[in-house]
């Protein structure tokens, strides 16, 4: 591979892991090991290139979930890899600083494949991150949380359930990047979290019993300023980087409450009633100091706004019965055009009483309105995934800045994998 490139090897393979020291090991899939995949990381403007084999019994893909890249690098469903085979995707990082991740996308399979492991996150950095007064030293007071239910049976090995239950698989145990029962050592007055739903359905409500966090980047990258808050709401695929203070001594648990719907709760078959632990932290006698969190603007970032009077088409999506505007996902139709540089507005709607997680491929998009009114500011940041409260109508701004390409689709879809799986998902190219 050639100089100056930041080049990647990651093998899609079968493992056994055994979660929380429980014997017997039960089988998984991971990158690179038996389960999850490493973390990830380059900086705006690097170029990146990857070889990836797929050394499972099966073909998969691996999706950059959150990039704004080339569609043949995309990592969708047209680009599967056969098992013994290599693929080789390169691409230019040419966003702001975010926490994205990396997952299969085979379609029809990707609950399945994503739910036995394969997942991590992947991490951009730019001048305003590096620079930025918060905790960034990875693994100590920056830390990645690839957060995922599982069910297990009696003997100890992962159950991918298929009841048919409304939101797909629901497990009754949480793992933190793969751990059960996680907790962590604090050593600073402040610890940033990158959080990343990784569940195939289950929506998390986290929070940190009276304590409020500090909101700093939705899934694309930085809010403008930071936002103090009570409990973050990620639905499957979503990201939020929070920082937390800590007093010397302490113990205190991260949870996920019960999960709100404007004052409803979710039904309990989608798994709005469950409440967990997700993540103990055990802060040391005495504590590093953490700056205050604040954070350049990216000059390109004021820059690369979009604004509602530039967009040039509208779109609406409806969601509904496994399907987005009547029609299941055929992986020959494409269902919409757009033309490289326009910004569109894309108006988005759950009909039945049943939220759904709405992703873009390729595009990080800006929420408007949501049912006529502006978003809140914990939704006003950069974000390619949306969880959808039923019935309410979310409208986002979207540009499609480059890489024409009228062979190859992008794809947009219910994040809620099993319902990605069963055909909630339509194509789009931009010529
Ligand atoms: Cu995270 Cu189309 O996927
Ligand atoms: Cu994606
Ligand atoms: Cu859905």
């Amino acid at each position: 591979l050639e100089d100056g490139v930041r080049t990647f090897r990651l093998t899609a393979e079968a493992g056994r892991t055994a979660f929380a020291g429980v014997e017997p090991a039960t089988a998984t899939w991971g990158f690179s090991g038996s389960f999850l995949g490493p973390t990830l990381r380059a900086q705006r403007g690097e170029r990146v290139a990857f070889e990836i084999e797929n050394d499972l019994p099966e073909a998969t893909s691996v999706h950059w979930h959150g990039m704004h890249l080339p569609a043949a690098m995309d990592g969708g469903p047209h680009q599967m890899i056969a098992p013994g085979d290599v693929w080789r995707p390169t691409w230019i990082i040419d966003q702001p600083a975010a926490t994205l991740w990396y997952h299969p996308h085979p379609h029809g399979a990707t609950e399945q494949h994503v739910y036995r492991g394969l997942a991590g996150l992947f991490i951009l950095d730019d001048d305003a991150s590096l620079s930025a007064a918060l905790p960034q030293d990875y693994g100590v007071d920056d830390l990645p949380l690839i957060v995922q239910d599982k069910q297990f049976d009696d003997d100890g090995r992962l159950v991918l359930r298929d009841d048919g239950s409304e939101p797909g698989s629901l497990g009754d145990t949480i793992m933190v990047n793969g751990t059960v029962g996680a907790y962590q050592e604090v050593t600073t007055e402040r610890v940033r979290l990158r959080l990343l739903n990784g569940s195939t359905a289950r929506t998390y409500t986290f929070e940190i019993p009276d304590r409020q966090m500090t909101l700093i980047a939705t899934d694309g990258g930085f809010l403008d300023a930071p936002l103090p808050m009570e409990q973050v709401r990620l639905a499957p695929g979503e990201r939020a980087e929070v920082v937390v203070a800590f007093a010397p001594g302490e113990t205190v648990r991260l949870r996920s409450a019960k999960t709100q719907l404007g004052g409803i709760l979710l039904p309990g078959t989608s798994g709005g009633n469950d409440a967990f632990d997700v993540l103990e932290f055990r802060a040391a006698s005495s504590l590093t100091p953490s700056p205050e969190p604040s954070w350049p603007r990216a000059a390109d970032a004021v820059a690369d706004e979009m604004h509602e009077d530039e967009a040039s088409t509208n779109r609406s999506f409806v969601l509904e019965e496994r399907e987005i505007n009547g029609e299941r996902m055929d992986m020959s139709r494409i269902d919409e055009v757009v033309h490289v540089g326009d910004t569109e507005v894309w108006t988005v709607r759950s009909s039945q009483p049943i939220p759904h997680s709405f992703h873009i491929h390729d595009v990080q998009f800006r929420v408007l309105t949501i049912d006529g009114s502006a978003p809140p500011a914990k939704l006003a940041g950069p974000k390619d995934t949306i969880y959808l409260e039923p019935n309410r109508e979310y409208r986002l701004l979207v540009r499609f800045e480059d890489y024409a390409d009228p062979e190859m689709p992008y794809m947009y879809h219910c994040h809620m994998l099993l319902h990605e799986d069963e055909g909630m998902m339509g194509q789009f190219v931009v010529i």
